[in-house]
């Protein structure tokens, strides 16, 4: 027989503040009640959503997400204000497809030792003046050495004024959506007018139009000088055709570097962030870190080698462990019921909305043993399928930036971690708080840093 639905039980309006404010208690507190599959309503658009925590049920879900659940970019609109209509995140079935293929090898994990030179010398130029500072924020660091390695890759952009420019008012673009209050403005579709540059939407646009601005100067410019040997994004996605075999338009090619930069900064500022808490409040950790790092350093003999730092398994399992406490991305992009279906011997109809939750799975007492526990052993212990360890989703939407985004990870600690010498500034726990459609430490973890004298 059919289980009757598992629902959270509260008007919708409630829900979805509940949802935007306190992300986590909600989840929890349904997970509590029904710990493999409930169904919610946190938007307006949507009717029932189902969020599905069991590794089996998620499994199923993300390997038929082209026939039986469907992931149509229509419903990633609430993106839309940032990334437009016509970039892989919005883009539905074969526009889809096609695009992923045209991004997919500029992140390719055989292209990471090229970035790796790059990576580290941005932390160094980053960290360096955090030096003379008694404190400072890690994720505001974190931002800014992601932030330069999305545009140094997405755009091409390595030095001048536009560089400059552009990753001020990215910054300043994304601090607007840095707490629950202002992220309502995403979910709420009513908070979105235009009032004017003092009013919080009318800012967002005006900040918005700043950034298409020098996005459009940037296309033109490339185009008029197609370097084709250039091997950015940028230069690839202006040699490539669309589906029927047209060049992409300005907007299409604006929204898709938007979408990269966003989608392939944020996430990894935030996870490396978390990292170096734990790190810092985990001493044995941060000691088998060390020795780790200083084995590699003297295998090295002072001839880099990004990939073997990639591969390190205690640096791997750290990464692993962060992204699996705190998954940054609490879901997977929306699948669609597109023929009726039983999950978890609940049935779903066609229409109903089902989602991953990464942060519940990533919290089942079955699978990782007392979850609020940093514990990177867990992951030299035992492996964990695709479906039950996720932090990049999985499916026809799996994360593009993956590679990437863990090389950044780990390249970025190796650095810090022999280099510098930091002190977490505040006793008590730091929470995680909504960031737009993110989950980032609350206040952006204060530390210290000094120069190490020496390094391992
Ligand atoms: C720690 C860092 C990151 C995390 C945790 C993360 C997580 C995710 C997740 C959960 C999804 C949704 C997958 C699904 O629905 O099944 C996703 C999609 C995506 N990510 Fe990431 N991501 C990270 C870094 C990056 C980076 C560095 C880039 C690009 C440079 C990137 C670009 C994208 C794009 C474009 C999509 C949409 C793919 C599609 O719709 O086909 N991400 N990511």
């Amino acid at each position: 027989m059919l289980k009757s639905i598992p629902a959270v039980e509260s008007a919708q309006f409630w829900q979805q503040v509940q949802w935007v404010a306190d992300p986590i208690g909600y989840m929890e507190k349904a997970a509590q009640k029904y710990p493999d599959i409930f169904s919610s309503e946190i938007a307006q658009a949507w009717g029932k959503v189902f969020f599905v925590n069991e590794p089996q049920a998620i499994q199923e879900i993300l390997t038929n997400d082209r026939k039986q659940f469907t992931a149509p970019g229509d419903l990633n609109t609430i993106l839309s204000p940032i990334v437009g209509n016509n970039s892989v995140i919005t883009l539905s079935s074969d526009r889809h497809k096609k695009r992923r293929q045209l991004v997919m090898p500029a992140f390719h994990g055989s292209r990471m030792q090229h970035y790796g030179e790059l990576i580290a010398k941005l932390t160094r130029q980053s960290f360096e003046p955090m030096l003379a500072r008694r404190s400072f924020a890690v994720r505001d660091v974190m931002q800014n050495i992601s932030l330069q390695v999305i545009l140094q890759t997405v755009f091409g952009l390595y030095e001048g004024d536009r560089l400059q420019k552009l990753g001020e008012l990215i910054s300043n673009l994304t601090e607007l959506f840095n707490s629950p209050l202002t992220s309502a403005m995403l979910f709420f579709p009513v908070l979105q007018k235009d009032l004017g540059k003092w009013s919080p939407w009318g800012n967002f646009v005006a900040q918005r139009e700043q950034i298409d601005k020098l996005i459009y100067a940037e296309i033109s410019d490339r185009r008029a000088n197609l370097e084709p040997e250039r091997t950015d994004i940028l230069t690839m996605l202006l040699l490539s055709t669309d589906v029927d075999g047209n060049a992409l338009s300005d907007m299409e090619l604006r929204d898709e570097l938007m979408a990269l930069l966003f989608a392939g900064h944020e996430t990894t500022a935030t996870a490396v962030s978390w990292a170096l808490y734990w790190i810092e409040r985990s001493p044995e950790v941060k000691s088998k870190l060390l020795h780790e790092l200083a084995a590699q350093a003297k295998s090295d003999q002072g001839d880099q080698d990004w990939m073997s730092i990639f591969k390190l398994p205690y640096l791997t399992a750290v990464c692993n462990e962060t992204l699996r406490v705190h998954p940054v991305a609490m879901l997977t992009f929306p699948r669609v019921v597109a023929e009726s279906a039983t999950i978890l011997d609940v049935q779903l109809e066609c229409n109903d909305i089902v989602m991953g939750c990464i942060y519940l799975l990533h919290q089942r007492e079955d699978l990782y043993p007392e979850p609020k526990k940093f514990k990177p052993e867990r992951f030299l212990e035992r492996q964990f399928s695709p479906y039950e360890f996720m932090p990049f989703g999985g499916g026809v939407r799996r994360c593009v930036g993956e590679a990437l985004a863990q090389f950044e990870m780990k390249i970025i600690l190796a650095t810090i971690l022999r280099h510098y010498q930091l002190t977490l500034l505040d006793n008590q726990p730091v929470k995680p708080q909504r960031r737009g459609v993110t989950l980032a430490p609350k206040g952006g973890v204060k530390m210290q840093a000094s120069q190490k004298l020496l390094s391992p």
